[in-house]
């Protein structure tokens, strides 16, 4: 699992950081390309020499370097983007504290804030601070921030105490990392793109043609897409829903061009793509600058067509899974089944405004879901965040055959 993975272990100023230099030579054995950054007073504990000797790699201590009589500059920011994993042992708990909150006052700490692999930690500290709320906030704060706690194991501990807070063993925390990688997300490396919402579309400056979405189906398939592990763009239109999740990168767009416009800006670099939204067909041929006055008898408004977003999507597809829905109120399977083949979907998903509980605003949903092959399977009526689960499994079990 670690063979060629890059990994970069930051050494951070308590007893257990002398166990770091058997760390570096399991993980050098395991295949891995391992570079260390420590904090000054780790070197107290364990010297930069063994381990650079170790790793094959200069040990970075500093944002300046000074060798013969030089300065050079130890670039955090390359440093963070060149792992694929990093890894803080020990995580001492003023360590700890500090990549909770942001504070970046060493190389470690910069390299850290810069990394934009996983980050695993390791605490290492004696037991009452490791039990000491504070230390808890930290780790919820950083288990939060997505990164993963290889938790202390109990035993005898350098003050001469009995319990929880010895940093992990080395054979323990490769293990570990070996299990979570091997456990991977079926969405990790993915990229999705989601539309949701209604489009609104201006008639003049205070009035618009809109419908009754709120967006929410759309909003559930990325937050599950996002906790499965894909990176995703969510294209909504215009909604009171709002979402904060470090794997979904939410665009609001109001009308249906603007809709069109974001999503074919992203769309080549997408693995799949859900369209969720209630994009209006139409939209009025002329917008008035002007708020309209009201007169005599009635007025005309004149409509012209929307881009149909998924059409386009379909017919420029080249090796994305492309999944549309279909609210129909008649001939339900065959209109859905032709849409599925006219837009050049991987699959669609069909909500029946018959069905009690089905379709726009409310909180659950009733589907059915088929795909390119005609294959058909009808779910009962759930809540959103269900058939968000439902939908994802069918698309996984299609992407992953
Ligand atoms: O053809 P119909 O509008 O019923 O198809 C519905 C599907 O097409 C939905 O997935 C919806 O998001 C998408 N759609 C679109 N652009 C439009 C109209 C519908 O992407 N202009």
């Amino acid at each position: 699992m670690l063979g060629g993975k890059k990994i970069l272990l930051g050494i951070s100023g308590g007893i257990a950081a002398y166990k770091t230099t058997f760390l570096v030579r399991l993980l050098i054995k395991a295949g891995a390309q391992v570079k260390v950054v420590m904090t000054q007073s780790a070197s107290s504990f364990v010297s930069p020499l063994t381990l650079s000797t170790l790793s094959k790699n200069p040990v970075l201590l500093d944002f300046v370097n000074e060798e013969d009589g030089s300065l050079s500059w130890n670039n955090h920011v390359e440093l963070g983007l060149w792992a694929d994993i990093m890894l803080v042992a020990p995580a001492t708990a003023n360590t700890l504290s500090k990549m909770a909150n942001g504070v970046c006052d060493n190389l470690l700490l910069a390299t850290y804030l810069s990394a934009k692999c996983p980050v695993y930690f390791a605490p290492a500290m004696d037991l009452d601070m490791y039990k000491h709320p504070s230390t808890k906030n930290s780790i919820t704060k950083l288990e939060s921030y997505g990164n993963v706690m290889i938790p202390a194991e109990s035993g005898e501990l350098a003050s001469g105490l009995h319990g929880e807070g010895r940093m992990a063993e080395p054979e323990n925390i490769i293990k570990f990392i070996e299990k979570h990688l091997a456990e991977g997300l079926p969405l990790s490396g993915k990229k999705v793109l989601i539309t949701a919402g209604p489009t609104h579309e201006a008639i003049d400056p205070v009035r618009f043609l809109g419908n009754k979405s709120t967006g929410a189906m759309g909003f559930e398939l990325a937050k599950k897409a996002a906790n499965l592990g894909a990176q995703v763009i969510l294209v909504s239109g215009p909604t009171h829903l709002s979402i904060e999740h470090s794997g979904i990168t939410l665009v609001r767009v109001t009308s249906a061009r603007e809709m069109y416009e974001a999503c074919h800006k992203v769309y080549p670099d997408m693995d799949v793509a859900i369209c969720a939204a209630a994009v209006a067909d139409y939209r009025p041929k002329h917008v008035a600058s002007e708020k309209i006055k009201k007169k005599e008898g009635n007025m005309h408004l004149e409509l012209e067509r929307n881009p149909d977003i998924l059409l386009s999507l379909g017919e420029s597809k080249k090796h994305q899974f492309l999944v549309g829905f279909a609210l129909e109120t008649q001939n339900e399977l065959e209109n859905a089944k032709d849409k599925l083949q006219r837009k050049h979907l991987d699959a669609i998903v069909l909500n029946s405004l018959k069905d009690d509980g089905a379709g726009f605003g409310g909180t659950t949903n009733k589907i059915t879901f088929i795909d390119k092959n005609l294959e058909i399977k009808t779910f009962g009526l759930k809540t959103k965040p269900e058939v968000a689960s439902d939908i994802w499994d069918e698309i996984i079990s299609r992407i992953h055959a």
